[in-house]
């Protein structure tokens, strides 16, 4: 069974009535899977789950970030006891673009692991080298140390690829998964590992032959109300 999680990043479908009808739809087509996430902007988790119960679409909640710190004086942060109020199941920790944009190290990633693990959330591990050339050991070894910690979930997200601006060399992002493999199946835990990259219902079925990639994280092709049926549609059908 393949993981789907939609990261809508800060952005919301043209009309969420008709984002979720076209979800519904891949699911009466074919079937709901429990491996499926949404993780929309915080602002509007209470809104896609009000139009979803509507709508009778299926999905577990995410969450696109989770505070380093439990509740308190941090100011616009978002702790996890608090996503796990709204019932949030999956949240994505060290995102390329938290660590590029707001700086985030690998050490805050590791304080955000355990908060989420703290309030029983699966936190799912971005990690992923800039540029095309970087060695990919840092990053191999940063999902490793994560696994080691009981991290179960991993997202291997090559920065360059991410934002759909590069036509994707897909034999590479093959080559780049299988290092990761033999590395983390070394820590012998179970784990899974997603892909995310410039992934969309055109390159899905070249991506789908790659055994070792276990789900995928699809960004901005997850806001598009067509492709959103479409990817759900070849990952589940
Ligand atoms: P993209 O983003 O699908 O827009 O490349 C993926 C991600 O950042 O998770």
């Amino acid at each position: 069974m393949k993981y789907l999680i939609y990261n809508w990043k800060a952005s919301l479908p043209e009309s969420l009535d008709q984002w979720v009808s076209a979800v519904k739809k891949a699911q009466e087509k074919v079937g709901v899977s429990d491996t499926f996430c949404i993780a929309p902007p915080f602002s509007h988790i209470d809104a896609l789950e009000k139009e979803a119960s509507l709508q009778g679409l299926s999905y577990q909640k995410g969450a696109q970030d989770v505070s380093a710190f439990s509740k308190g004086a941090y100011t616009g942060d978002i702790p996890a006891s608090l996503l796990k109020e709204r019932g949030v199941v999956y949240v994505l920790v060290g995102h390329a673009e938290r660590r590029r944009l707001h700086g985030e190290s690998t050490e805050i990633v590791g304080k955000k692991v355990v908060e989420a693990q703290k309030e029983g959330l699966i936190p799912i591990v971005c990690v992923g080298e800039e540029n095309i050339d970087d060695d990919l050991t840092p990053h191999i070894n940063e999902a490793v140390s994560f696994v080691k910690k009981g991290v179960s979930m991993i997202a291997y997200e090559p920065q360059w690829a991410i934002g759909g601006s590069v036509v994707l060399d897909l034999s590479k992002i093959e080559e780049r998964i299988t290092l990761f493999r033999e590395k983390l199946d070394g820590v012998g835990k179970e784990y899974v590992l997603l892909y995310g990259g410039s992934v969309s219902e055109d390159i899905l079925s070249q991506l789908l032959c790659y055994t070792g990639i276990d789900g995928f994280l699809v960004g901005s092709a997850s806001v598009d109300i067509k492709q959103s049926n479409t990817i759900y549609t070849s990952i589940y059908g």
